[in-house]
This record gives structure tokens, sequence and C-alpha cells, in this order.
């Protein structure tokens, strides 16, 4: 069985802006088989992602958001994820969040992979959703009224 094995090149990862990394199949000669790139996380990044996209209007962080849908604080979830999981997790609920984002929202809210993993970086990160708080949240709301 062929596993998967995240190869970080350093020069590529070094790079800025540069915000994914080769996954390369477990080949004896080293030739990338798998035509993969893992993103990097950026947890500053989702929080941001996780106001501007709405994600709040019905999730809270750190007692900060909507209360119509479960809270999303990192320690109230499996200690360590995978992210993969997370994002089956959204999946599995992907029926009820739909419904409910197109009640409230008027549409469904969509997002990049990059963005995703953004996201879940976020999630899942205690240090970064402390910085989390009511003053954040209206000033990225402010942010988007503004233009
Ligand atoms: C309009 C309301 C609404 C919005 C906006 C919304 N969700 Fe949800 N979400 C729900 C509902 C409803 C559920 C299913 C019931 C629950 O978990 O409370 C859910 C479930 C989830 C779950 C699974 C929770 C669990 O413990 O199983 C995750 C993770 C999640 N949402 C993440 C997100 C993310 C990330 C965003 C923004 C991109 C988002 N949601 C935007 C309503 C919403």
């Amino acid at each position: 069985m062929k596993t998967l094995k995240v190869v970080a090149l350093a020069t590529v990862v070094g790079l800025a802006g540069v915000s994914a990394i080769w996954a390369q199949g477990d080949h004896e000669d080293g030739v990338k088989t798998t035509r993969l790139l893992m993103p990097i996380m950026n947890a500053d990044r989702g929080m941001e992602l996780f106001a501007s996209k709405g994600c709040a209007t019905c999730h809270s962080v750190n007692d900060v958001g909507g209360e119509d849908a479960s809270p999303l604080d990192a320690h109230k979830m499996d200690e360590y994820m995978n992210p993969f999981d997370h994002a089956a997790k959204m999946w599995l609920m992907a029926p009820y969040m739909i419904a409910a984002q197109e009640d409230e929202l008027g549409e469904q809210i969509l997002f990049t992979g990059d963005e995703l993993s953004n996201i879940i970086a976020f999630l899942h990160d205690d240090a970064q959703q402390l910085l989390f708080t009511e003053e954040y949240l209206e000033s990225i709301a402010g942010e988007e009224t503004d233009g």
C-alpha cells in the first residue's frame, strides 16, 4: 500500500506567499507520483475568514458570535484532529448548515480549499481563539460595510 508522506521542500516553503507543500508518494525512486499539494494552514488568516465569511453569524468561538449552532472552541473538540476529519464533520452537517445559511444569509457560504484549511487551523488553535473578541468581530464587519 502506498503511504502519503509530506515532504517540506525548504526552497519552496522559504518563499514568501507560498501556502502549499508537496505531498509525495512513498516511492523508492523519489519521483513525485502523487499529484497533491498540502496547504500550509494559517490560524491568523483563518480567524479573519471565520469572521468575514459569516461563520460567526451562527457559531461562537471564545463566547463571541452567534448561538444558532454549536460553539466551535478548540478545547471543546478532540484534543488532536486530522483536518480532513474536520472537513468530514462539516460535510456530515452540510444539509443543515446550507439550509440555515440560505435561510439566514440568503446564500450558501463558499470557500476555496486554502480558505477552508485556514479556517480549520483557527478552529483548532487555543491561543489564536483568545484573540477572537467582540471588538475584533465588529472591526471585520466594519471593514465589510466600508466596502
Ligand atoms: C446560518 C448558520 C450557519 C453558518 C453561517 C455556519 N454554520 Fe456551521 N453549522 C450550522 C448548523 C445548523 C450546524 C449543525 C448543528 C450544529 O452543529 O449546531 C453546523 C455545523 C457545523 C460544524 C459541525 C459541528 C459539530 O460539532 O459536528 C462545523 C465544524 C461547522 N458548522 C463549521 C462552520 C464554518 C467553518 C462556517 C463558516 C464557513 C459555518 N459553520 C457557518 C449552521 C451554520
